[in-house]
């Protein structure tokens, strides 16, 4: 049991990147509790850090660590929480029963599970934790006590379950050793005694007698007399020390290992489908895993934004109906409309995102839209008027000076939403509802694709605000096609990372930096440059290109490096107008405009190049560069860019 114990425990602390609020296990164990199958599984659970749940799991005294266990099996499961807070009993494995029949755990979110839980509780299954996860669990366990029959396989039940549950998930059930995934990854290593590669193993379609029912077919992969590991995990760095042959499964596939045997069940099986899965082989190193192929946690999260921001919009926006459905507001949905006015309120990157998508918000929402950084609001003990809509907006949702705006507007009568990135968070407690950005654990301390959820996610609020406008529908529609293609074109952006770092390379040796735009790409030059001054030390201002002749333009001489921002929107004549004051005073400019602008780029010191999208949507593309360009300028003035000096993910002190 200690080999299984130091497995699960290694791959879960290269998982942890991921979360690290709690973590649990399930073994088999001495037989105290028996299961279904005779065997008793034990849970162990523990808030905080893996090296918490570590130090437990030798501790257990229901566990006898000495004694021979036939225990060829084990899960684990670090959490970062999106339904309750961290803590022991919201942890997984979650179970259906006090003996532990079933356990689960998951990875991904369970968007109807307060239906489903409702329907349980109401057949009398009592619930333990605040999660959403809980409801598989009790729901595999109804479906097993209300089974027609005994000959119902654990794969049909496990196919029963996934098919009520909506949301994306990867889960894995103990009871005989199944797991099934939709929307979120799941891999299975394989590690023999011998050296295997797809030939070795015969990986094919047969018809399956415990499919048969569900009209699907399945992949059978039997490695007969031979001595083989399955290690599922979410992520090959849990499991790269032990195998590098992975099997990656598809969306409603169902695994089952029985008897060293592995089937893959196939839900929906499509017309055509390729039935065969190769094994591959991993080209990962084992000290790279921790921040996946990355230097740093910063730069990993700027490259994880093509996911991110479909992790912001999965479950909420359906693309074949133009539909925009926010969950966490459903219950408040008539109250939110009848407010008169928005207030938008927050710190530092979160009150970009507020800058950012105020223009879009004014438009699709037809009210005064206010934003306001949390302390300068207190500071003018600002006054909210009835019928007031007060969005919050954090990424960590612990910001004193944010928490305290809130609680000023819902004092003052104000309808409170918060858009938070981190569940169970004080804001969760705080406000009437909310919207979970659901970016993933952002660890570098410089926000990144916090920033880039959080605009998606207010982009998502206005369409939802904007749903029964017959004069906005067009526009609508045009935002939620651009919101689709959002992940591919942020891909194409970070392609540019070669040529922004040889941008870096000029860079980095200066004092200053400017970075200058207008209307829907304000907000990115003030991220732009709070990401610059932030992991650089470089000052860098971002600068209203309006304004220029105000005052700014004062700065510009043949040394300092102005950084423009320049698209095809309703503001390019004006931003063109300034690119000529810049080169009259004659001003390295440093271009992000559209691809194919000759005008713009003949004008330019360098070009950062971009593809097209919506103009509302434009800044979430334009920040990619700029997050890149003050990463490489961190790195090559040799600071610790996860760990900026005086800089903490959360303040929360005034
Ligand atoms: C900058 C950054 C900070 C935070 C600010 C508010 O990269 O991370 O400016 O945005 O401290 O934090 P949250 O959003 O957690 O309230």
């Amino acid at each position: 049991i200690k080999e299984i114990f130091e497995t699960l425990v290694k791959g879960l602390q290269r998982l942890e990147y991921r979360g690290y609020d709690s973590a649990g296990v399930a073994v088999d164990g001495p037989s105290k509790s028996t299961d279904i199958n005779g065997h008793a599984i034990h849970l162990i659970k523990k808030k905080g850090k893996v090296k918490a749940l570590d130090e437990e799991l030798y501790k257990k005294d229901s566990l006898n660590l000495d004694e021979e266990l036939h225990t060829h099996f084990g899960l684990a499961h670090t959490r970062w929480a999106t339904h309750g807070e961290p803590s022991a009993l919201n942890s997984h494995p979650h179970r259906s029963d006090k003996n532990n029949e079933f356990v689960v755990i998951h990875n991904g979110i369970i968007t109807n599970y307060k239906e489903l839980k409702k329907y349980l509780v109401s057949k009398g299954y009592e619930f333990e934790s605040e999660t959403d996860t809980e409801v598989i669990p009790k729901l595999i366990k109804y479906i097993y006590d209300n089974r027609e029959n005994d000959n119902v396989t654990f794969s049909t039940l496990v196919e029963r379950v996934t098919k009520q549950l909506e949301g994306a998930f990867a889960l894995v059930f103990k009871s005989r050793h199944s797991q099934g995934r939709r929307g979120s990854p799941l891999l299975i290593g394989v590690r023999s005694e011998h050296e295997l590669s797809t030939e070795h193993i015969p990986v094919q379609y047969k018809s399956c007698e415990s499919c048969s029912s569900l009209s699907a077919l399945c992949t059978h992969l039997k490695i007969e007399g031979r001595a083989v590991e399955y290690y599922f995990a979410s992520d090959a760095s849990a499991i790269i020390e032990h195998t590098n042959k992975v099997l990656y499964l598809e969306d409603d596939d169902v695994a089952m290992v029985t008897k060293g045997e592995l089937s893959i069940h196939r839900i929906n099986r499509q017309a055509g489908e390729d039935p065969v899965r190769a094994i591959q082989t991993l080209q990962m190193e084992l000290q790279h895993i921790m921040k996946g192929n990355f230097d740093a946690f910063m730069q990993k999260e700027i490259f994880e934004q093509p996911e991110s921001v479909v992790n912001t919009m999965r479950g909420r926006i359906f693309f074949d109906s133009n539909n925009v459905v926010l969950g966490g507001l459903k219950d408040h949905l008539k109250e939110i409309k009848r407010c008169r006015r928005l207030i938008m309120i927050g710190c530092g990157t979160s009150f970009h995102a507020a800058v950012a998508t105020r223009q879009i918000l004014e438009e699709l929402t037809e009210l005064p839209v206010m934003v306001e950084l949390a302390s300068d609001f207190l500071d003018r003990i600002t006054p909210v008027i009835n019928d007031t809509l007060s969005l919050s907006l954090f990424a960590l949702g612990e910001t004193a000076d944010t928490l305290m705006a809130l609680r000023y507007c819902k004092d003052h009568g104000a309808l409170t939403v918060g858009i938070t990135n981190t569940v169970g968070s004080t804001i969760c407690r705080e406000t009437a509802c909310g919207v979970h950005i659901n970016a993933g654990p952002e660890i570098g301390v410089a926000s990144t694709k916090a920033y880039t959820s959080q605009f998606v996610a207010l982009i998502m609020f206005g369409l939802m605000m904007s749903e029964d406008r017959l004069s906005l529908q067009k526009r609508r529609l045009e935002i939620i096609a651009g919101l689709k293609d959002l992940p591919e074109l942020i891909k194409k952006v970070l392609s540019l990372n070669d040529k922004i770092k040889t941008i870096a390379n000029e860079l980095y040796e200066q004092k200053s930096l400017l970075v200058m735009g207008r209307g829907f790409n304000y907000a990115t030059c003030l991220e732009g440059a709070l990401k610059i001054k932030e992991i650089t030390y470089m000052h860098s201002e971002g600068i209203l290109a309006g304004e220029l002749k105000h005052g700014p333009l004062a700065l510009v001489d043949r040394h300092m490096p102005v950084i423009m921002i320049i698209m095809k929107d309703g503001c390019y004549t004006k931003c063109h107008n300034a690119l000529q004051q810049v080169a009259a005073r004659k001003g390295r400019p440093i271009i992000i405009c559209s691809q194919d602008d000759p005008e713009v780029t003949s004008k330019a010191y360098q070009t950062i190049e971009l593809p097209h999208t919506v103009d509302c949507l434009q800044g979430i593309l334009c920040i990619v560069p700029l997050q890149l360009l003050s990463f490489h300028l961190a790195v090559l003035r040799g600071y610790d860019v996860d760990c900026p000096r005086n800089l903490a993910k959360s303040v929360t002190v005034e």
